[in-house]
């Protein structure tokens, strides 16, 4: 038998009822809140990647799924979805005259890590991405749909800010961060990135790097006016919705392109502060990837881990479709024609083998259809089909002329 790879799974059954629910509620807000669907290559050049997420980033460092095509081209596979729809946006030179885009995107991403629960080497994020949009309201507005898609969803959490200022400020607070840095005793890691991108230092997991973390320069006590400004808008707006948020110094995000806002929505549902959602603006980005500077700021959501919390909690499909049956196999050219009129509004399934009656509604219980339609010799003789509602158990003829009205 060839299984699949380690920290890749199949969706199907629960988790696929899951996640077509999630995509459609994400949706469903995205599109509400004027976000329209980009779907972008899964693979792209690895200097994508690298100069967006950051040689500094476990991602890049570390994680990416990266090799020699047969044209002798360095490609990934996507670790993250931002780096794509930024490309995208500059490929069709709308970087050229700041055009206001907002697009919406889900599909699979890939990271090399250890896979454990909640966390998978191919996993699905539903994001978005604004393009355009210099004001903080646009912020606030894409914490607020976050907001409204996991109460939609049921689903309970906190939301984590942090402002990681920008050029005006964060190289000066970089410097400090440096000096304050500048003893022995950090991780292996924690060295590099301390080269690469110090602020990547604060959200560190080992237990020795945070204890001397201890007194360390807050970005937020060295922000620039106007980014100090814009960070307190950003929280009155959250304030006046009634969104409570945490404010957490170390929240740096794992990927180097953010500046000003950043946010996190964790949950404890699924092991202690997993993250459910992250995101933050990240105006330097598109200068960066080559185009003409403008402003981005978007999230994701760990689709995965969405699906895990909500399996945690009850599970109950609806009873739903018509299965479709006859007594005897002379009468299976007739219900096709049926089917594929029914089919037209209603999901049918329709069962090829002759079966007697109990054996048929037994497995139209099993297969959790609603309505039952059989047919046999009577049935045949009058133009009908037997009916049984799975639900209600009310059963009664249908004359076959009238089905579409009847059901
Ligand atoms: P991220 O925080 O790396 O951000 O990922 C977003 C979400 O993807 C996380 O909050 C988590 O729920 C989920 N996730 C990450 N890694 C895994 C994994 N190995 N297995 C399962 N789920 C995972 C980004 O990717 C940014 N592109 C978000 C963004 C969009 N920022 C601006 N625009």
């Amino acid at each position: 038998m060839i299984s699949a790879l380690k920290g890749m799974k199949d969706i199907k059954d629960k988790d696929a009822f899951y996640y077509e629910k999630i995509v459609k509620i994400c949706e469903e807000v995205a599109k509400n809140y004027g976000f329209s669907y980009i779907n972008t290559p899964h693979l792209e050049f690895s200097k994508l990647f690298k100069r967006s997420v950051g040689e500094s980033s476990d991602i890049v460092g570390k994680e990416m799924y990266e090799f020699i095509d047969k044209g002798q081209n360095e490609v990934s596979l996507r670790p993250e979805g931002t780096a794509g729809v930024v490309r995208a946006y500059i490929e069709a030179k709308f970087d050229k005259s700041s055009s206001l885009k907002r697009w919406f995107y889900h599909g699979s991403m890939f990271r090399y890590e250890r896979p454990q629960k909640g966390r998978l080497r191919e996993f699905h994020q539903f994001g978005v991405e604004c393009f355009g949009e210099k004001s903080v309201y646009e912020d606030a507005t894409l914490i607020l749909m976050l907001v409204e898609i996991f109460n939609r969803l049921d689903i309970n959490f906190n939301i984590l800010l942090n402002s990681l200022g920008c050029v005006e400020c964060l190289p000066q607070y970089r410097q400090k961060l440096i000096d304050f840095l500048d003893k022995d005793g950090f991780c292996d890691d924690c060295i590099r990135r301390k080269k690469l991108n110090p602020i990547r230092v604060l959200d560190c997991k080992n237990d020795n790097c945070q204890s001397l973390l201890v007194n360390m320069p807050i970005i937020r006590d060295n922000l620039c006016q106007n980014c100090k400004k814009e960070f307190e808008l950003l929280q009155d707006i959250l304030r006046q919705d009634n969104i409570n948020f945490k404010l957490d110094d170390k929240l740096v995000r794992g990927l180097d392109y953010y500046s000003k806002s950043a946010f996190e929505f964790v949950s404890d549902e699924i092991g202690a502060k997993a993250s459910i959602a992250g995101g933050g603006r990240y105006d330097r980005l598109i200068e960066y990837l080559g185009g003409k500077s403008g402003y981005g700021v978007g999230f994701a959501i760990g689709i995965e881990r969405i699906i895990a919390i909500l399996e945690q909690k009850e599970f109950e499909e609806k009873r739903n479709g018509i299965y479709l049956c006859a007594l005897d196999e002379k009468y299976i050219t007739k219900l096709l024609n049926i089917a594929r009129i029914l089919r037209k509004k209603h999901k049918v399934l329709l069962n090829y083998g002759p079966k007697k009656l109990a054996k048929h509604l037994a497995n139209a219980d099993n297969l959790n259809t609603e309505i039952f339609l059989c047919m046999g010799e009577n049935e045949a003789l009058q133009e009908s089909l037997f009916y049984k509602n799975l639900n209600t158990k009310e059963e009664k003829m249908l004359k076959i002329y009238n089905l579409e009205n009847s059901l």
